[in-house]
C-alpha cells in the first residue's frame, strides 16, 4: 500500500503518454514556441508497462492516461494494450478529436469512460482557445461515444470572460444528453499568465446556475475532486472543480508520472524522482516511489496558500500543464 505522512493512500495513477498535442490551448502550454520532448526521452511501451506493473504491485487501482493529448503518442495503441492486461481502470482524459479513430481500442481495452476537454460550446470561442478548427469534429465525437454507451465527462476550464457566456449552455446540453460536465477552476501554471482575478469561483459560478435553473446537490464519491449537481430533470450532471477556492487535498490519492519518466506526487509539486532514468540504468524504483510520496506535502504541492488570492503565480516553481500531463 502506498501511503503517505498524512495516511492518505494513494491508488491512482496518471500517466502522460507525450507533451505533444494537436491543439494549442493558452492555458495549459506557454505562448513562445515549446519544444516537444524527443522520442528517446519519453517511456517507451514497454518501460511504461513496467513501470505501471509496479505501481499496481504496490496497490494502485485505477491509471487514467494524459498528454499532451495522449492520441498524438505514435505508439498510443500498443501501451493501450499493453495496460489494458493490468487488473485497473483504465480510463484517459483527451481533447477529444481523435477519438473516432480508437473507438474499436477503446472497447476492446475495456475502457468505459472518458474525460473529454471542451471550454466552448462556440465554434468560433472553440477556435480562438485552442487555435484548431476542431469544435464539429470533436462534438461528432462526443456523441459517437454516447450512442457507444462510453459515460463522458466534459472538462471546461473556467475561464474569465468567456464562462459567463457559456456556462447555462454547458448545463442545457444535460437536459437530453447523460454526459457530466466539470467546471474547473483556472490554475496557475508555468506559462499561464494566471493572476487571481482571472479565476471565476465554482461558487459564483452555481449562483448564476441557480438563477436559471433548479439544481440538487448530488453525493461525491470518495475521493472526488467535483462537487456535483444536477438540474432537476436533466439526464446528466455539472459539477465543479474547486481546487483553488476549496482544495481537496486532504483526500487526495493521486500520483502522476511525466511522459519523461518523472514521478510528481502533486499537481502543483515541484519535486520530481527520475523513475525513468532509474530504470534504465537498472535499478530498483519501489524506493523512489515511497520517498517521493513521503516527500508529499499536505496541500498544493506547498507552493501557495489556500487562500488563492494570495497566490503569487510567478513564485511557483512548476512544469507549464503541457509539460505535467493534466
Ligand atoms: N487550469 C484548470 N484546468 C486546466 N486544465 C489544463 N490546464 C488547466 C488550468 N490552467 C485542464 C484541461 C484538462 C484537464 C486535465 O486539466 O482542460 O481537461
Ligand atoms: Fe492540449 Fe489538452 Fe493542453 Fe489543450 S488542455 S493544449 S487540448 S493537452
Amino acid at each position: 500500500m502506498l501511503q503517505d505522512r498524512f495516511q492518505r493512500v494513494h491508488d491512482y495513477l496518471r500517466i502522460s503518454l507525450t507533451d505533444s498535442c494537436n491543439f494549442r490551448c493558452t492555458y495549459c502550454m506557454p505562448e513562445e514556441n515549446i519544444q516537444c520532448m524527443p522520442n528517446a526521452h519519453l517511456m517507451q511501451p514497454d518501460e511504461i508497462e513496467t513501470i505501471a506493473k509496479i505501481f499496481v504491485s504496490l496497490g494502485v487501482k485505477k491509471i487514467r492516461l494524459t498528454g499532451g493529448e495522449p492520441m498524438v503518442r505514435k505508439e498510443f495503441a500498443e501501451i493501450v494494450e499493453r495496460l489494458a492486461k493490468l487488473p485497473v481502470e483504465l480510463t484517459l482524459t483527451t481533447n477529444g478529436v481523435l477519438v473516432h479513430q480508437y473507438l474499436g481500442l477503446f472497447k476492446k481495452a475495456g475502457i468505459r469512460s472518458l474525460n473529454v476537454s471542451l471550454d466552448s460550446l462556440k465554434q468560433e470561442t472553440f477556435f480562438k482557445l485552442t487555435k484548431r478548427d476542431k469544435f464539429q469534429q470533436v462534438w461528432d465525437n462526443i456523441e459517437l461515444l454516447l450512442k457507444h454507451d462510453f459515460r463522458i465527462k466534459i472538462n471546461v476550464v473556467a475561464l474569465n470572460g468567456i464562462i459567463e457566456n457559456e456556462l447555462l449552455d454547458f448545463v442545457k446540453i444535460t437536459k437530453q444528453l447523460p454526459l457530466h460536465v466539470r467546471f474547473i477552476e483556472f490554475m496557475p501554471f508555468a506559462g499561464n499568465l494566471w493572476d487571481s482575478s482571472k479565476v471565476l469561483t465554482a461558487q459564483k459560478m452555481l449562483d448564476m446556475v441557480k438563477e436559471e435553473f433548479d439544481v440538487v446537490k448530488l453525493k461525491d464519491e470518495p475521493h472526488a475532486t467535483a462537487k456535483k449537481y444536477k438540474a432537476i430533470g436533466h439526464e446528466g450532471t455539472f459539477a465543479f472543480i474547486t481546487t483553488m477556492s476549496e482544495h481537496f487535498c486532504g483526500s487526495c490519492n493521486r500520483m502522476r508520472i511525466t511522459a519523461d519518466g518523472k514521478m510528481k506526487n502533486c499537481l502543483f509539486g515541484k519535486e520530481e524522482m527520475d523513475l525513468l532514468g532509474t530504470l534504465r540504468a537498472g535499478k530498483e524504483i519501489e524506493p523512489l516511489i515511497r520517498l517521493s510520496l513521503y516527500n508529499k506535502h499536505a496541500a498544493l504541492g506547498g507552493q501557495f496558500s489556500p487562500d488563492y488570492q494570495k497566490a503569487e503565480a510567478d513564485k511557483i516553481e512548476n512544469r507549464s500543464m503541457i509539460k505535467i500531463g493534466g
